[in-house]
C-alpha cells in the first residue's frame, strides 16, 4: 500500500492541515515526523475551527490513528492542553501514540531559545520561541530526555532534575534567570505519567500497519526552505521537514513512499528573516495579508508575503522527489487585476516575471473545475507547465469543501 508524505513547499503555513484532512479520509494513520509545537496547523470543518500544533491533523477523522513519530520535539504542557481542547470538544484523542524514541521539550528550552536569539541582535532568526532548536541540538549533544524515560517514573524524576540543574547553569552563564528545578520536576513526573498510556515503539506500530497493507499519511510541519539542510540557513528551522526526513521521523524506509505531495500557496510568505526574493512591501503586500489572512497561528507575527516562485518550487521538486502539487489560497488572488509568477531568476538574483490577467471572479464557491474562470485555469497550467509535476487538488477557500480536483 502507498506511503503518502505531505510536504510544504515554500517557507511553511502552505494550508497542509487542510491537504492532510482531505486526504486522510483515505488512509489509516497520519504520522508527524519532525518540528514540534512551532507548527500551527488550522482545519475548518463547517462553523468549527481547530488549531492543531502538536497532534496530527487526521485526528478529526474517528477512523485516523494518529501517531507522534520519532522525529518530533513534544512539548507536553502544549500536547495535553491541546488533547483536553480536542476532547472538550468531542474528538477522541484516545488513539494518539507516542514514539518511545521522540525527544521531550522542557521550559529550559524555551529560555534558552530566547537567550539565543537575544544574543543574535540584528542577526536574529525569529524563531518561535518554542524551544525548538535547542531541544533538537540536546538530541544531537546525546543528552536529551526521551518520551520512553517516562515509563520509569522513578528514573524520570532523577533525570529531569539533573537536566534541570545543569541546563540552569547555562541559562545563568548567558544572563538568564535560573529555572525553579523543584517545580519543573514535579511538573514534568506528572505529565510524564499522563504521557505513559501513549508511549509505544511506533516503529514496529508502523511497519506492522504495512504489513497489513494499511495506508500511512506522513504530516510534514514547516517546509522545505526552512529544512536545516537544504533552507535558506541559517534562517532555518533545526529538523528536516523535506521527505527524506519523514522517512528519519518515522522509520519507514524510501521505498515505501510512492506518493509524495508538495503543497504550496498560489504566493509566497514568510515568518521570521531571511531571504525572499519576490517579497513585497508595497500594498500589494498588505493586500496579500489582509485577504490571506497572514497572521502566524503560533505566534501572531504578521508574514512576508510576496508573489509565487516556481524556480523554488522546481528545486523543492528535486529536493522532496515529489510526485504532485496542491496549490492552495487561489482565492487570495481573486481581487488583484494581474498577477504575477516569478520564472526564473536574472543575472543579479532578481525575480523575473510572467504576468497574467487577473481573473476579477469570487471563487470562495468554486468546487468544479470547470467553473474556474479561463484566467484561473492558466494561472494553475502555468504552474503546472513551469513546475514539471501535475497539479492534482487546487484551494479556492478555506472550507473543508473548497477546493477542486484538477487532475
Ligand atoms: P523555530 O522552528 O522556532 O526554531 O524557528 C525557525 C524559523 O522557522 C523561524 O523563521 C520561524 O518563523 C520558522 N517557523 C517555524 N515553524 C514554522 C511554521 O510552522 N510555519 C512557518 N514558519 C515556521
Amino acid at each position: 500500500m502507498p506511503v503518502t508524505v505531505v510536504v510544504g513547499a515554500q517557507w511553511g503555513d502552505e494550508g497542509k492541515a487542510k491537504v492532510i484532512d482531505l486526504l486522510a479520509a483515505e488512509h489509516s494513520h497520519v504520522v508527524r515526523y519532525q518540528g514540534g509545537h512551532n507548527a500551527g496547523h488550522t482545519v475548518v470543518v463547517g462553523s468549527e475551527r481547530y488549531a492543531l500544533q502538536l497532534i496530527p491533523s487526521g485526528v478529526l477523522y474517528p477512523h485516523i490513528i494518529p501517531v507522534i513519530g520519532n522525529g518530533v520535539v513534544v512539548d507536553l504542557p502544549t500536547l495535553f492542553k491541546e488533547l483536553d481542547t480536542l476532547e472538550s470538544r468531542g474528538i477522541s484523542c484516545a488513539k494518539l501514540r507516542v514514539s518511545s524514541q521522540a525527544h521531550l521539550i522542557f521550559p529550559w528550552h524555551q529560555s534558552l531559545d530566547a537567550l539565543y536569539e537575544a544574543g543574535r541582535g540584528d542577526d536574529r532568526i525569529g524563531t518561535t520561541l518554542k524551544g525548538i532548536g535547542p531541544a533538537y541540538a540536546d538530541k544531537a549533544r546525546r543528552i536529551g530526555l526521551r518520551a520512553g524515560e517516562v515509563l520509569n517514573p522513578a528514573a524520570f524524576r532523577k533525570a529531569v532534575g539533573a537536566m534541570a540543574e545543569m541546563q540552569n547553569r547555562d541559562i545563568v552563564a548567558l544572563g538568564g534567570e535560573p529555572l525553579d528545578v523543584s517545580a519543573i520536576v514535579e511538573q514534568f513526573v506528572e505529565l510524564g505519567a499522563r504521557l505513559a498510556p501513549y508511549v509505544c515503539d511506533t516503529v514496529e506500530l508502523l511497519h506492522e500497519a504495512l504489513d497489513r497493507d494499511d495506508a500511512l499519511l506522513l504530516e510534514g510541519a514547516q517546509a522545505t526552505f526552512l529544512d536545516l539542510d537544504h533552507g535558506t540557513y541559517p534562517f532555518v528551522t533545526s529538523s528536516n521537514p523535506t521527505a527524506g526526513g519523514a522517512c528519519v521521523g518515522t522509520g519507514i524506509g524510501p521505498r515505501y513512499l510512492t506518493r509524495i505531495v508538495g503543497i504550496t500557496k498560489a504566493y509566497c510568505t514568510r515568518v521570521g528573516s531571511g531571504p525572499f526574493p519576490t517579497e513585497l512591501t508595497d500594498e500589494l503586500g498588505d493586500k496579500l495579508v489582509e485577504i490571506g489572512h497572514e497572521f502566524g497561528t503560533v505566534t501572531g507575527r504578521r508574514r512576508r508575503t510576496g508573489w509565487l516562485d516556481v524556480v523554488m518550487l522546481r528545486k523543492a521538486v528535486r529536493l522532496n522527489s515529489l510526485t504532485e502539487i496542491a496549490l492552495t489560497k487561489l482565492d487570495v488572488l481573486d481581487t488583484f487585476p494581474e498577477v504575477k509568477v516569478c520564472t526564473e531568476y536574472g543575472a543579479a538574483g532578481e525575480p523575473v516575471y510572467a504576468v497574467l490577467p487577473g481573473w476579477l471572479t469570487d471563487l470562495g464557491a468554486v468546487t468544479d473545475v470547470d467553473l474556474l474562470p479561463p484566467q484561473a485555469r492558466e494561472f494553475v497550467s502555468l504552474v503546472e507547465r513551469e513546475v514539471g509535476v501535475p497539479v492534482r487538488i487546487v484551494g479556492t477557500g478555506a472550507e473543508r469543501d473548497s477546493y477542486v480536483i484538477w487532475s
